[in-house]
């Protein structure tokens, strides 16, 4: 099956993507005005693909909801029951499950609208594997001024610095370009970054200022699993280019190490010891969460694939 030939799931029915429509009046086309999330679904074991912290990303999800004032339109147990009805539909052993969820269709008017029904949409894309080269000689990234806003801990579909950015790195022959707001290290385009010095785990605090990854949370919670020193505090500019390791982190492309810095080789610009460690322990985080994923989709029973609302499965 090809990508475009996916089932999507849109407000209650799942249909063809390639049909799936939604009016040009949506807020979320007019306005960006909407959230999202992005979860990863790794073949863990054969037949099995079970989706990575898929609680954490629905929590996110809650709180991004709550901070765009759009009320969740699903329970928690339908949102993991879509997420297992996508999986199932799905042949992929690998597939990354996107869901976005905007204010809905109105007049075009700033002012929220009274009495809207929120957009849900939800899909199951391939999940390809990280390339090889990217794991064994880590990639390159540039940096650049954070200009977005000052609410970059709201997962919203308003994603327009965001991809400026990443089209920067791509023009300046990198895979990310790491941000930097007053001096201080921020995120990525799209991914979390940390560092490690001396063979501690560094890494900014959640604030506003960056998205608080899934991953950067699991990465962490792996390193202080396995006795890796860990501390979270404001990293300056020369501090982030004398790391001896810098690691990008997100859902699709896990954890990376960033070998180059604006052309210079960050460290001995080699994935170091940190990165090769870290890396491991996530392969193993990700097989030891879906025994979460059996237990829930045990909870939710039979009906797993049948959302409440009547969702034909
Ligand atoms: N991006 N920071 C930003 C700005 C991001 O867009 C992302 C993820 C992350 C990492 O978050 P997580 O570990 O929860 O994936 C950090 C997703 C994958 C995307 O937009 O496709």
């Amino acid at each position: 099956m090809e990508w475009n030939e996916a089932t999507c799931y849109l407000n209650g029915e799942f249909i063809a993507l390639a049909r799936a429509q939604v009016s040009v009046l949506d807020r979320g086309f007019i306005f960006g005005d909407g959230v999202y999330e992005v979860i990863p679904c790794d073949h863990v074991q054969p037949g099995f693909t079970a989706p990575f912290r898929a609680r954490e990303h629905f929590d996110r999800l809650d709180r991004s909801l709550a901070a765009v004032r759009i009320a969740n339109p699903m329970s928690r147990d339908d949102w993991l029951r879509l997420v297992a009805g996508l999986i199932a539909r799905h042949p992929w052993p690998r597939q990354s499950i996107y869901l976005q969820v905007t204010r809905g269709v109105a007049k075009r008017d700033h002012v929220f609208p009274a009495g809207v029904t929120p957009t849900v949409f939800a899909m199951s894309s391939p999940w390809p594997e990280v390339p090889k080269e990217q794991i064994e000689r880590g990639t390159a990234a540039v940096t650049h001024a954070d200009e977005r806003w000052l609410h970059c801990d709201i997962k919203s579909t308003s994603l327009l610095g965001n991809v400026l950015m990443k089209q920067y790195a791509i023009e300046h022959d990198a895979t990310e370009t790491v941000l930097l707001r007053d001096g201080f290290l921020t995120e990525g385009s799209s991914t979390n970054i940390l560092i490690v010095r001396n063979g501690t785990l560094l890494a900014p605090r959640k604030t506003n200022l960056i998205l608080p990854g899934i991953t950067y949370d699991a990465v962490f919670d792996i390193a202080r699993a396995h006795g890796m020193p860990c501390e979270v505090r404001a990293i300056g500019a020369a501090e982030l280019r004398t790391a001896d390791e810098i690691l990008l982190s997100s859902s699709g492309r896990e954890v990376i190490a960033i070998t180059r810095l604006d052309g210079k080789p960050v460290g001995s610009g080699m994935p170091g010891e940190g990165f090769r460690r870290i890396h491991a322990w996530y392969q193993q985080a990700k097989r030891d969460d879906a025994a979460r994923w059996r237990a829930e989709l045990q909870r939710l029973g039979g009906g797993a694939l049948a959302i409440s609302s009547g969702i034909p499965t």
